[in-house]
């Protein structure tokens, strides 16, 4: 069959407001051309992240309304624990508020606050929140990728893997410097890019041999568990849920935003197997998220992820899920436009200094693009690239990360055709120039100017 549906029909809808283009060109303004300043409802498709964004399955709805409150021990608790011991095999679960609460509380009971001066904490690449929690404590961090996984023209199955080589050097140098070793996947800092489950092995067995845990992002572990079944030698004929749990049996512990593959709305989780580690962790969830049985979240929050790490591991939903995301990649592919190859399971990254060349680095082609596409289309998008990362910017992408369960369709083949007919004015595009703007972080609140 070539046509993939998506796996469930709608039964609660949400109106998209329709806006000009002339009414866009007057919203950008009064944004000072920076997409985080647009009320959302100004937005068409709002492809400016998949964290927190998807749709809830009637199921999930009904389990908001069986949520229980109680301070502790609720019954949602033991739902939403008992799944994910189910999914990991791990016995020590923590719920949080979401992936950075978990990340936080990793790092102090594995570095502890403040103390990471002279440490390194390596993964194949840290997302933004796990590096800058790690650098907090004063510890130091680093990306090991392989070389393809840094080229985002080469097309490679696994593009996501760590370093083996680099990693095993840095642990003969430096092992009694590293306190973890942290794996992402899949990885979003390249492309929503997957490592196999051979390279998550032969992590872990380098951890052994210098004796260092081995921590999971695992964010989005049921989409990079689909991709090893599709394509790792061996794995086509297993059950994702057997691979997934493979994943998590390599681990000493793993942190989760439940806002990717948990499928809901707010949420996170930290798993950690030793004991002493654990109970350390605990205690510091009671002090700032909540108690151990709810961690910061309602009750109703609990229901929902419990029933969102299941129907993630759906094989429906993952064939749909990581299908769309790479029809809206192949159809810019064909169309000639550049993007990170292959297609990742969350996002699309387009090269934007490739779409606009007339745009140099410092007038931020993919601010460019990003306001072109909403201009064009009320399409949101992110600029990855010297705006977001400044001198430290590898490329100028700009990312289209797709929502679970949201968009249909005919939303994505709407995408598809502005995406094409601003390429085809690509030259007429201005670059531009910021006005204003804060200390750090300067992406979410910079202003600036185009250059007519
Ligand atoms: N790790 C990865 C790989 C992520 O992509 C994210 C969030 C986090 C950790 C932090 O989780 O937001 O729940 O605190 N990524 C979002 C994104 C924000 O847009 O890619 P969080």
């Amino acid at each position: 069959m070539k046509t993939i549906i998506e796996p469930f029909r709608i039964k609660s809808v949400e109106p998209i407001v329709m806006t000009t283009r002339e009414q866009r060109v007057g919203y950008l303004r009064e944004a000072h051309y920076n997409l985080f300043g647009i009320p959302s409802r100004r937005v068409m498709i709002d492809l400016l992240t998949d964290s927190g964004t998807g749709a809830m399955s009637s199921e999930q709805w009904a389990g908001i309304m069986r949520g229980d409150e109680s301070y502790a021990g609720a019954p949602s608790w033991f739902r939403f624990r008992d799944v994910i011991k189910r999914i990991t095999g791990i016995q020590n679960i923590l719920p949080t508020h979401q992936g950075r609460a978990s990340e936080r509380l990793l790092v102090e009971v594995m570095i502890g606050s403040g103390q990471g001066q002279g440490k390194i904490v390596p993964n194949n690449a840290h997302f933004d929140t796990t590096r800058a929690n790690i650098e907090h404590s004063g510890c130091q961090t680093v990306d090991l990728l392989t070389p393809e996984g840094q080229n985002p023209a080469v097309d490679a199955p696994f593009k996501g893997n760590m370093n083996l080589t680099a990693l095993q050097e840095l642990l003969e140098d430096r092992a009694d410097d590293v306190p973890f070793v942290m794996v992402t996947v899949t990885c979003n800092s390249i492309g929503g890019q997957p490592v196999s489950l051979e390279n998550i092995k032969s992590v872990r067995e380098l951890c052994d041999q210098y004796n260092k845990p081995l921590i999971l992002d695992a964010c989005r572990f049921a989409e990079n568990a689909w991709f090893i079944k599709m394509r790792e030698k061996g794995q086509n004929n297993r059950q994702v849920q057997d691979i997934a749990r493979d994943l998590f049996e390599l681990c000493d512990g793993a942190t989760i935003s439940a806002k990717k593959d948990g499928l809901v709305n707010i949420g996170g989780v930290l798993l950690i197997r030793n004991k002493a580690l654990f109970e350390k962790a605990s205690n510091l969830l009671i002090l700032t998220e909540g108690f151990v049985t709810y961690g910061g979240l309602a009750g109703r929050d609990l229901e929902a992820m419990a029933i969102g790490f299941e129907e993630v591991l759906e094989a429906d939903y993952l064939r749909y899920r990581i299908r769309s995301t790479e029809y809206l990649g192949e159809k810019l592919l064909e169309a000639g436009i550049a993007i990170v190859r292959p297609p990742g399971g969350h996002a699309i990254y387009i090269d934007a200094a490739d779409f606009c060349p007339h745009i140099p680095k410092h007038q931020f082609p993919g601010q460019t693009l990003a306001c072109a596409l909403y201009e064009a289309g009320g399409i949101r998008s992110c600029e990855i690239g010297s705006v977001m990362m400044g001198e430290h910017a590898h490329m100028e992408l700009v990312r289209l990360a797709i929502p679970r369960r949201t968009y249909t369709q005919s939303h994505i083949d709407y995408v598809i055709e502005i995406i094409l007919n601003v390429k085809a004015n690509a030259q007429k595009l201005p670059g531009y120039r910021i006005v204003e703007e804060p200390a750090a972080l300067r992406h979410f609140t910079a202003r600036f100017e185009p250059m007519f």
